[in-house]
């Protein structure tokens, strides 16, 4: 009796579920069956190719490969898109920046794919998650905060984390390092800083306890979309659940209690909400008082700009490392730069040195073209879609891929050759301006690009003042992980020596 009220029950849960795929599916099929890309397997599609079928150990970078040789093929036959199947799933990759404009720049594709669902349990459904009316309200409140006026007022927090991450790398003298892991703690305490208004102190202090429940609860969150094992609700509860959820609620229980400790210094008027330089939260404070956003709304946005202001921020600042390790004539032209500017004085950056530290800019901008930081950028399409002469159909997703366009040789001939002159403005001028596109673009593209921008040219010119990092491997010796962000999987390793002064 149990087992039939069971089994009932289950189809009771199933049943509307697997109607939807099955009638997705028929609709989908036969728009699928003409786009260009590779067919793979029935079900399960190109999961095999993906995963380095057997031909590598690397399988981390497999995808990547995969996505690359695809691309090729594609561009060879006259595509502008491919696509492929894996695990159900149907997806859809530009190949070239005007292709990518068509999405970004569509006013009603702006729903995000799949992956980020997982995400929702920490960072809400806020400016990260949102689509519709909410998401523009949202971008609305958002947008004034990143304002070049406001910026300023984060260089003081730039310039001492900065400081500290220079003073750290140097203790390390030596002996070989993984810059990701300093570059990480760096980017996190930035980020609390200016978020919050708080120091966690977490280059000095690398055992608190918020960089251990943040890298517990992504990990997960990278694993959930690709083990299918956690999808059953048994064993996910059985094996994963318990170290899942203490992490959360360490995460959540951490924002809270600094929202309540300022909140009681704004309210007993330590804290003044209308100060010209002030931290994200304050801002929030005041949307708050105007009844604009709820307390619970405030704590889910503070999240969403850490999640989104600090990985994405170690990834690149890392990979800018290594670019400089691994180059070292490109690193003395970034050092002489700093020189010229700042001389042997142990001064901050101010807001004029870093329109000067132009060279170090397309430096950045060039590393951030060979090893784009957020390599994937996905949207669930609300509605069939019309891309490269092709229909794409609802329900599929587009698979907005940095890597790809960023190594398309139509724009940039010899693409694995590292060039910073890319970036002159006259070279800038031949290309399409979606040929570019580490920060995502359109009515999505990412609200902190300017904030990163600054944060990583202080944190290159102050360590590079002091400092020089050496490695005996090349820049492309290098394997590459799609989580969330690029991660160097042989690890950005690296010895760093002080710099006589003068
Ligand atoms: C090198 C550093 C960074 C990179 C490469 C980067 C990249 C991106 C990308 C690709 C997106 C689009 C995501 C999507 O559409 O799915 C995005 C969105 C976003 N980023 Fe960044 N980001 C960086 C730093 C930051 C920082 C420092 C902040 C905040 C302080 C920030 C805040 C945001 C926000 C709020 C969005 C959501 C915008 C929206 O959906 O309207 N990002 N970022």
């Amino acid at each position: 009796m149990i087992g039939l009220l069971f089994t009932i029950a289950a189809a009771c849960y199933y049943i509307p579920w697997l109607v939807k795929i099955i009638s997705e599916w028929i609709h989908q099929y036969p728009y699928i069956m003409k786009l260009p890309g590779p067919k793979g397997l029935p079900i399960v599609g190109s999961i095999l190719e993906l995963a380095g079928d057997g031909k590598t150990t690397d399988t981390s970078t497999a995808p990547l490969l995969f996505w690359l040789e695809c691309a090729k093929k594609a561009r060879a036959e006259g595509h502008q898109i491919f696509s492929m199947t894996y695990l159900g799933r149907t997806i859809t990759l530009p190949l070239n920046g005007e292709m990518v404009k068509t999405i970004c720049e569509s006013p009603e594709q702006l729903m995000k794919g799949k992956d980020y669902d997982y995400l929702k349990a920490w960072v809400g459904d806020g400016i990260l998650t949102a689509i519709g009316d909410k998401w523009k309200e949202r971008r609305k409140f958002f947008s004034p905060m990143f304002h070049f006026t406001m910026l300023e007022g984060y260089l003081d927090s730039f310039n001492k984390h900065a400081r500290i991450l220079q003073e750290e790398v140097a203790k390390t003298e030596g002996t070989e390092i993984d810059m990701f892991t300093y570059t990480k703690r760096c980017a996190l305490d930035v980020i609390v800083d200016t978020a919050m208004g708080c120091e966690f102190g977490i280059q000095r202090n690398p055992d608190h306890p918020y960089p251990h429940a943040i890298e517990v609860y992504t990990n997960f969150s990278q694993r959930y979309n690709t083990e299918p094992q956690m999808w059953i609700t048994a064993i996910w509860y059985l094996l994963y659940h318990r170290e899942y959820k203490t992490a959360l609620n360490a995460l959540h229980s951490l924002t809270d209690d600094i929202i309540k400790e300022r909140f009681k210094r704004v309210q007993s008027g330590i804290v003044d909400l209308n100060a010209k330089k002030k931290p994200l939260i304050d801002h929030f404070f005041g949307l708050v008082e105007q009844g604009r956003m709820t307390m619970e709304e405030l704590h889910y946005e503070i999240n969403a700009v850490i999640f989104g202001g600090h990985d994405t921020t170690s990834a690149a600042q890392s990979w800018v490392f290594w670019a400089l390790a691994t180059q070292p004539h490109f690193q003395q032209q970034c050092y002489e730069e700093a020189m010229d500017i700042f001389g042997d004085s142990d001064r901050e950056c101010t807001h004029d040195d870093l329109k000067q530290l132009q060279f170090t800019e397309r430096f950045i901008r060039e590393t951030m073209r060979i090893f784009a930081p957020v390599p994937l950028v996905e949207r669930e399409l609300v509605s069939d879609f019309e891309m490269g002469g092709h229909i794409i159909p609802k329900g599929t997703e587009i698979f907005i891929n940095a890597f790809l366009i960023h190594h398309n040789p139509d724009a940039y001939p010899d693409p694995w050759k590292f060039d910073p002159d890319r970036f002159l403005i006259d070279e800038i001028s031949k290309r399409h301006p979606y040929d570019y596109i580490p920060f995502c673009a359109g009515h999505r593209s990412c609200l902190g690009q300017k904030f990163a921008m600054q944060e990583m040219k202080i944190l290159t010119s102050t360590a590079l003042r002091k400092l020089s990092f050496q490695s005996d491997k090349n820049l492309l010796d290098q394997g590459y992980a799609t989580d969330v962000v690029l991660k160097a999987t042989k690890g950005c390793l690296m010895t760093v020596k002080r710099r006589e002064q003068h």
